[in-house]
Formats: structure tokens, sequence, C-alpha cells
């Protein structure tokens, strides 16, 4: 194949990721045909002078997004129908038209040419273990209906401006009172601050804390969406190893020579291997952050559906020296288009957030802020979290006995002590593209964890999630995931 591809060596942007921006946006311009044969990975690395790793990796990600196929014992083609052909008005972030008759983005607006927008990444499957979805066909919908009539009926005061830059003050003591309750969070209504979900605290807390080049430290794997975030806004990210107990904090201090700014931490439930951050390693966390002036951003998701096990107090419960940024959700727990989700502050740092929470989005909508104060005042929530905790726990039984009953000794099951999703191992001789490939095959969704990695990328690794779906959906994917696997004969112990 005679086909020009230029990397950039001086670039931040991975060489496989250049590499891969650059095949797919020759699939979707019709340089590179549907059914054309690609170069193998040899090939092209000796071409591009490059390792066969970067070429792979490159290609890995094609064909787990639906671009390429491979053929056994034929090679790595385009696909005949490609996954944009699904999605016509799917943007594409770097057209030509665009760039050429538009001034030059900003570093910012570069940097986000390698964030993949929702639909890219996601399958599509009939049986869909994609993770970070709630079972929304449980979601109390008549009550909201009637909680949302109700304020529709009163005064207009939901039509105005908010009058404060934190948002329903009702809705911020509601909250204050549930998180004392169910998370040992120390905090007052002043210090909670509305927000638009997980995505915007962490927006907002790295545009405060972190100038271009500064460092935030990260769990390994770690949560994409705060990533991205991190990097978008010019971070340094210092990945630091996770174990069964968490985030390994002794590698923090390694680190000191390069002063560390913020730690982001899943502890509840590290996303996505699940480990939960044990009481000792909390408490280590807590001291180092003091001692190295560092704030700890706690991102408590996943708190809400824990099985078996006792709850770990929150880091900012435990903490005496006001260096935790406390962040949840209600995506998970309610319904994720809600787009709601709370920050709380230690005192010293409220006004500023309230001035840059004013600047970037004025307020939320306040007759959604006002039911869901009813919601969490009426004892609805509560109630609905504990019905959810027992329907997501059988869920999650069905599918470690279908992964168990089928894979046997040939899988390994991380994180099921908690939230909607776990992750696992598959002991294969395929490489992950090939899995996903053959899943697909037989109309099963998954995803990698290899996304979530930054520097290592260990295979066979993948998360499923079954909040959404019915326990004959979970047993029938994984029955069709074995058969498409052949683990008798294929998988390796
Ligand atoms: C680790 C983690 N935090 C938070 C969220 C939720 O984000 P948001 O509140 O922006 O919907 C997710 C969603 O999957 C997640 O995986």
């Amino acid at each position: 194949m005679d086909f020009v591809i230029t990397l950039n060596r001086a670039a931040a942007t991975p060489l496989h990721r250049q590499l891969y921006e650059e095949l797919r946006q020759a699939i979707l311009n019709g340089r590179l045909l549907p059914q054309q044969r690609l170069p193998s990975t040899r090939s092209l690395a000796t071409s591009l002078a490059v390792s066969r790793t970067t070429v792979t990796q490159g290609y890995d990600q094609l064909l787990s997004e639906g671009y390429l196929e491979t053929v056994v014992g034929s090679g790595t083609f385009v696909c005949a129908r490609l996954p944009d052909d699904l999605l016509p008005t799917a943007p594409v972030l770097s057209s030509p038209a665009i760039a050429d008759s538009s001034p030059p983005l900003s570093a910012y607006g570069l940097g986000l040419a390698d964030i993949e927008l929702p639909g890219a990444t996601e399958p599509t499957a009939a049986i869909n273990f994609r993770y970070g979805r709630p079972a929304l066909d449980r979601f109390p919908i008549k009550l909201w209906r009637k909680l949302l009539s109700r304020h529709c009926r009163a005064e207009l005061d939901w039509l105005d401006y908010a009058t404060d830059p934190l948002d329903d003050r009702r809705l911020r003591e509601a909250i204050a009172r549930y998180l004392a309750k169910a998370r040992a969070i120390q905090c007052t209504a002043e210090q909670v601050m509305i927000t638009n979900g997980t995505q915007q605290s962490l927006d907002l807390i790295t545009r405060l804390f972190i100038n271009v080049g500064e460092a935030i430290a990260l769990e390994e794997p770690s949560y994409l969406g705060a990533r991205r975030t991190f990097l978008a806004n010019g971070a340094r990210l210092v990945p630091i190893p996770v174990d069964t107990a968490g985030l390994a904090v002794d590698q923090l201090t390694v680190h000191a020579s390069a002063p560390i700014k913020l730690v982001y931490v899943t502890p509840s439930h590290q996303f996505p291997t699940g480990a939960i951050l044990s009481l000792p390693r909390r408490l280590e966390l807590l001291a180092w952050a003091q001692q190295a002036r560092a704030l700890i951003i706690e991102d408590d998701y996943d708190s809400e559906y824990r099985y078996g096990s006792q709850p770990i107090p929150a880091l900012q419960g435990l903490d005496r020296n006001h260096t935790v940024l406390y962040i949840g959700t209600f995506s998970k727990v309610l319904f994720p288009s809600l787009r709601m989700g709370y920050l709380v502050l230690p005192d010293r740092l409220v006004s500023t957030f309230a001035r840059a929470k004013w600047l970037s989005d004025r307020q939320l909508p306040l007759l959604e802020q006002a039911v869901l104060a009813d919601f969490i005042d009426e004892g609805h929530l509560e109630r609905h979290i504990r019905q959810m905790r027992l329907h997501y726990d059988q869920r999650r039984q069905t599918l470690v006995r279908a992964l168990t009953q089928q894979f046997g000794q040939q899988v390994t099951i991380l994180g099921e002590n908690a939230g909607i999703h776990l992750m696992v191992r598959l002991h294969s001789p395929l490489s992950d593209a090939e899995i996903l490939q053959r899943a697909a095959a037989v109309n099963v969704g998954m995803m990698s964890a290899q996304p979530h990695y930054l520097l290592t990328k260990p295979p066979g690794e993948f998360i499923f999630g079954y909040g959404e779906l019915s326990d004959r959906q979970i047993q029938d994917g994984i029955i069709r995931l074995a058969t498409a696997l052949h683990p008798k004969s294929r998988l390796e112990n």
C-alpha cells in the first residue's frame, strides 16, 4: 500500500495515538477505502521507523472501534461498514473545512483533538455490558413527575436567575444532611456547591489549581473522564499504581522532588479495578496531603452500592486538615441526564469556587433542584438507594456466577464488592481486540480496561457493567461470550 503517514515525534500526543488519528481520518475522508488491506504491523513499523507495539496499539484501537477488521490468515482490512456510517451527524473534530476557515485553536482547543465524543467508543451490541449505566427502568418516574408538577404549579421563582452562586439552598442543606448520615461527611450547607455532575466538579478544580505543567497524581488505571479533564487543562500526570488495597500511597513520596498539587482518588470503588481504599491507606494519604501541602480530590463514586462489607468513612470525614475536595453525583443513583452533582469544599475555598462556577455556567435549573431537594427530604432518595442496592446485588451475583460457571479457572473477577460494574481478567491467548471482535460477532458488547491505563496496558482486562441488564441478559451474554471465545479449547489457565 502506497500511503503517506506523518508522525510528529516532537508532539505531546503519543505516536500510537497519532497513527490511530491519521488512519481514522484517512478512512473517514476516503483516502482508505472500505475493505482495503492495510500493511502488516511489521512492515508499517519498519517504514515509519517506530516500534511494532506502536503500530499494534494504533491498529487495536481502530479494531475495537470497528474501523478495521482482521481476517484470520489474510491480514487487516478497513471495515466494509464503518461505525460513523451509523452516526451521520457525529462531528469530526479536525475536519479540514473547519481548520481552513478558522483562526488557530488555543492550546486547550488543540488538546481536545484526542477526546472521543460519546458514541465513538461505546459498544452498541444487543447485550451491552457497557459501564456507568443505572437501571433506568427502575427509576420512580411517576413520583418524580408528581414532584415536578408540584413545583411547576407553585410560585414562578424557578423561572428566574438564581440568587446564590452555589445554587439552591434547600438542596444544599438536604445534601449536607444526607452526606453526614450516609458517608460521615463533616460539612455545612455553606460548603456544598451544586454542580453539573462530577465532570464539572473536576473541571473547576483543575482550572482553579493547575497551571500548565503542574502535577496531578492519579490512580493507574483511572477514570478517563478525570484524566482527560486534567490533560486538557495542561496538567502533568503522575500515575500511581493501585493494588488490592487501592492507591499505593507510599509511591506518592517517590515524587517529592516535583511537587504534586492534587491527587485524584476513587476510594469507595476504585475505577475501574474496584479496589476499596483501606483505612490505613486513607489515613496515610491524609497525612501525606498535609505534609505535601497538596489537595485530595475524593471522587466518592459508587459509594452508595456496597455489598456485604461495612462502609469505610469517606476521606473527607476523616480529614482534620481541610485537604479534601469531596465529589459526588446523582448520575448513577438517579439518572445521568439529571446532570446534578455536588462538591463539598473546605470553607476557605468556597468563595473562589462560587466565582468560578458563576462565570462558567451561572447556575443549574432551579426546578430540578427543588424537586431533588424534596426527593431527598421526603426520604425517597434513601429508599431508592436501598431498593437498588438489593437489585444490583442480585445482578452482580448472577454475573459472578455466570462468569465462574462459563470460564472457571480462566477468569479472575475483581472489585465485585461494590458498584454497578466489575472488572474481569480473562486468561486468554487472544488479543483484546480479537476478544472484543468475537464478542461483537455474537452481539455482546463490553469494554477493554486498556484505555484507562496510562503506562502499562495489561491485556485481557475487561469492564462489565451490569446496571441496566436483566438476569437473563447477563446469563445469555456470558454464555454467548464463552461460546465465542471457545474457552475449553482456546483459553489457557
Ligand atoms: C469514576 C467516575 N466518577 C464519576 C462518574 C460520573 O460522572 P458524572 O457525574 O459527570 O455523570 C463516572 C461515570 O461513569 C465515573 O466512572
